[in-house]
């Protein structure tokens, strides 16, 4: 039993933010993450092609800035350099094939109690912490919907998460299920690759160029968010021309307003749009069920397919192990509390980048909670 300050659960860019932060303040910490490196969603669990989807001035974690030559637009291998940049800087030393596996609060001790296996020594080891900050990311778990007859599908069928590119699918017959950024995106890559691909666009989704986006998210600190978002949604009419004909509709939100209530982001064109007016990517509505290859969907279409490409997101995991969390998490595994209050929960529980609100939100957050758990510390022995 080791006693701690603070625990923070997963090295991903939340969690690096928030030790960063608490160093400041010569907040001890120990940082444990499940797999062998930091940031593993970024090196391991994203494609190829991938590029942080924001501008740069959006996506620096506190302290630290992006080298003044970087690209606007930060490849995903140049944002893992930043993040080994920050760790070596900061010295941050997280406790590597360490997975939290329980942790209940302990109301006699007035202490968090957790139970981690190390997972190559395949022991345990538990800590007793006054604050425990929950990072272990929005994106720790994959989410593929039931689809009826999926189980008998013959080809191949990965989450996004496990697609790098499409190098190896040239002139298969592709399907991708999911129209966020990285489905959209997937799909452009894949016909780039010369593979046939299909796309099911479900609901409707707001299509912006990243430049719009960026003037969108500067705008916001001058305008009221309905007036941007009647501009981008002007600016993306023009641009893009309607979609409607295409299966692509537009919200009745727009797409400010429909991110800071629900989360879900724009997707930002990355050439995805060009490829379907020109009939390259060809648009389906929702599937009914899948029979051997063949796809069926709810307008009456049955196509074979080679493979499948599950875009459909990704779920957190937190309420798996987070006991006395019930009345703070959801059934996603995300805080209960709206923004702007989400980063706090009860007996010095913290969240770290389960916001939705991508690593502008992570770098808010961890100033906040270091500030708060600076205070508490100083109210307990001050
Ligand atoms: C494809 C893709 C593109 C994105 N692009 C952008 C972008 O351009 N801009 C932006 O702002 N945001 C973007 N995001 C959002 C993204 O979620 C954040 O950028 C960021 O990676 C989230 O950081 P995090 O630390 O909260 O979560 P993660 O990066 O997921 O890190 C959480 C860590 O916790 C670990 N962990 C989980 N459970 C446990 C456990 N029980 N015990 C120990 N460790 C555990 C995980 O292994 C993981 O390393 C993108 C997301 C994806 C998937
Ligand atoms: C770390 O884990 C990944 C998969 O999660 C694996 O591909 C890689 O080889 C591992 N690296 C080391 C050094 O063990
Ligand atoms: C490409 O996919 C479409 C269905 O989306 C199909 O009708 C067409 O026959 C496919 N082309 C080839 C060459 O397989």
């Amino acid at each position: 039993m080791e006693n701690i300050t603070v625990l923070i659960v997963g090295a991903g860019p939340a969690g690096l933010a928030t030790a960063t932060c608490l160093t400041q303040f010569s907040i001890p910490y120990v940082i444990v993450e499940r797999e062998n490196c930091s940031a593993s969603l970024w090196r391991y669990r994203a494609y190829d092609r991938l590029k942080l989807h924001l501008a740069k001035e959006f996506c620096e974690l506190p302290h630290m800035s992006y080298p003044a030559d970087a690209p606007t637009y930060i490849p995903k291998s140049s944002f893992v350099k930043y993040l080994d940049d920050y760790i070596g800087r900061f010295n941050i030393q997280p406790k590597y094939l360490t997975s939290v596996e329980s942790s209940t609060y302990d109301n006699d001790k007035e202490c968090w109690n957790i139970v981690t296996r190390d997972i190559a020594e395949c022991t345990t080891i538990n800590f007793m912490a006054k604050f425990l900050v929950v990072a272990s990311g929005e994106n720790s778990a994959e989410n593929i919907p039931e689809t009826p007859g999926f189980q008998n599908f013959p080809g191949e069928a990965i989450h996004s998460s496990r697609y790098k590119s499409g190098k190896s699918f040239h002139g298969k017959n592709m399907l991708v299920i999911g129209s966020g950024n990285s489905g959209m995106e997937i799909a452009y890559d894949l016909a780039t690759y010369g593979a046939n691909t299909s796309i099911v666009i479900r609901r409707p989704v707001h299509v912006m160029t990243k430049e719009l986006i960026r003037l969108g998210m500067t705008l916001v600190h001058h305008l009221p968010l309905n007036i941007v978002d009647n501009l981008l949604v002007m600016a993306a009419k023009f641009i893009f021309g309607d979609l409607s004909t295409h299966g692509i509709t537009m919200p009745k939100v727009g797409p400010m307003i429909l991110k800071s209530k629900t989360g879900r982001s724009a997707v930002i064109d990355v050439g995805t749009v060009g490829f379907i007016k020109k009939g390259i990517i060809k648009v389906q509505g929702s599937i009914s069920n899948i029979m051997g290859n063949i796809v069926k969907f709810q307008c009456g279409d049955e196509i074979p397919f080679d493979a499948i490409v599950f875009a459909t997101g990704y779920k957190s995991t937190a309420n798996m192990w987070l006991q006395n969390g019930e009345s703070m998490l959801n059934n996603n595994g995300l805080p209960i509390k709206e923004y702007p209050n989400h980063w706090k929960g009860e007996n010095r529980l913290y969240y770290a980048g389960l916001a939705r609100r991508g690593l502008a939100g992570i770098a808010t957050d961890a100033k906040n909670k270091a500030n708060d758990i600076k205070s508490v510390i100083g109210s307990m022995y001050g």
